[in-house]
């Protein structure tokens, strides 16, 4: 199975576009909202943009093109990049087999460490938030690659043995969103992070801007919930599947693909009793995640304006969708739930 981590670090280390100075000089700029420095340094950039061929250098002048290009949408309020700076995005992306522009794994994963790191604001919360969710994204990453065995573990003792595995680093990830928690107010985050995150209208399609719902927590969450819902939360969930896989690598866009074709874990558990106590052992680290994370979502809704969105375009009602989706994923296990 691919490892988004070698991946990811391949990348992270290039600089395709000779942009390590113009990226340690941005928190300056956006300090000083400096849009004529921005738009200069995108159009710059992205005439060098044009001779690259290759994935992982691509991937890595979408992660420094697109901190840019949000930057400056940032400042001037404008969703659409300047003319040449959109056709270089969308050459990049074509040439990443990715949307685009910069996702939440070119944020994390793919952003180097040290004094190459990328950052919008070079404040220590960013930093945080920044080191966080790439450990989580690890994390997560790991979790997936044992969790693909499980369906075919033979008896009750090798379903746990791979469980624990997962569990622990289910654990791991829900831990670093408390660091998150108690590091980053509110005010901090909606005030002066979030607004680095706007949406962007490139080639006529909106593009989100990176955030946890392309986050391959979404890659577990199919492989155990894949076909738990009914109805109207069903249709719900599809919705949001198909929305957010767009932003993911192609090795996780197909892991979900194939995933959500077949029943998930919760499924299989009520055919295959001996998977049941792994499978309840997951869905619970999933609510110990979900229920703190709406949680701290809320507390930053309170200090935003009536109707505000995410970074991913969604209210905290999605939150609650996701809580509802683990939860009837969860009441299949009970032996006397209707199918
Ligand atoms: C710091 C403040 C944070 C806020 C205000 C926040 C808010 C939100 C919101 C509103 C969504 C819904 C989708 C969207 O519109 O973006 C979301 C989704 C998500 N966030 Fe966060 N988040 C924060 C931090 C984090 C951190 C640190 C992590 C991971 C360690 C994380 C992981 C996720 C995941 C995985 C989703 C997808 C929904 C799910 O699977 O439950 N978030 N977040």
């Amino acid at each position: 199975m691919t490892l988004t981590r070698d991946l990811d670090s391949t990348t992270a280390a290039l600089d395709p576009l000779g942009a390590d100075a113009v990226m340690r000089a941005l928190p300056q700029a956006n300090i000083a909202a400096d849009t004529a420095w921005l738009r200069t340094r995108a159009e710059h950039l992205s005439r060098t943009a044009a001779s690259i061929r290759d994935v992982a250098p691509a991937r890595a002048a979408l992660r420094d093109l697109g901190l840019i290009t949000a930057s400056l949408a940032r400042h001037t309020g404008r969703p659409v990049p300047p003319p040449a700076v959109e056709a270089a995005m969308l050459h990049l992306g074509a040439t990443a087999d990715e949307v685009p522009r910069e996702t939440v794994y070119s944020y994390a994963t793919r952003n180097p460490r040290g004094p190459r790191r990328r950052s919008f604001t070079d404040t220590p919360g960013e930093h945080v938030f920044i080191d966080e969710v790439t450990a989580a994204s690890h994390a997560l990453d790991d979790a997936i690659r044992h969790c693909a065995d499980l369906p075919a573990a033979a008896n009750r003792e090798e379903a746990d043995a791979l469980a624990a595995s997962v569990h622990e680093r289910l654990r791991d990830f829900a831990a670093r969103l408390l660091t998150v928690k108690r590091t980053l107010t509110p005010q901090y985050f909606t005030g002066l992070l979030r607004p680095y995150y706007p949406p962007l209208d490139i080639a006529g399609t909106t593009y989100f801007a990176p955030g946890g719902a392309q986050m391959p927590l979404l890659v577990l969450d199919v492989m155990l919930l894949s076909q738990a819902a009914t109805g109207n939360l069903a249709a719900w969930y599809e919705k949001y599947l198909t929305d957010n896989i767009l932003y993911l690598p192609p090795h996780h866009r197909a892991t979900v693909a194939e995933a959500r074709r077949t029943p998930g874990l919760a499924r299989l558990a009520r055919r295959h009793p001996h998977l049941r106590p792994a499978v309840a052992l997951l869905i619970d680290d999933l609510l110990r995640f979900r229920l703190p994370h709406r949680q701290l979502a809320r507390d930053n809704m309170a200090v935003r304006d009536d109707g505000s969105l995410g970074s991913g375009g969604y209210t905290t009602s999605a939150l609650d969708r996701l809580l509802d989706v683990t939860d009837s994923a969860r009441a299949l296990l009970s032996p006397g739930s209707p199918l």
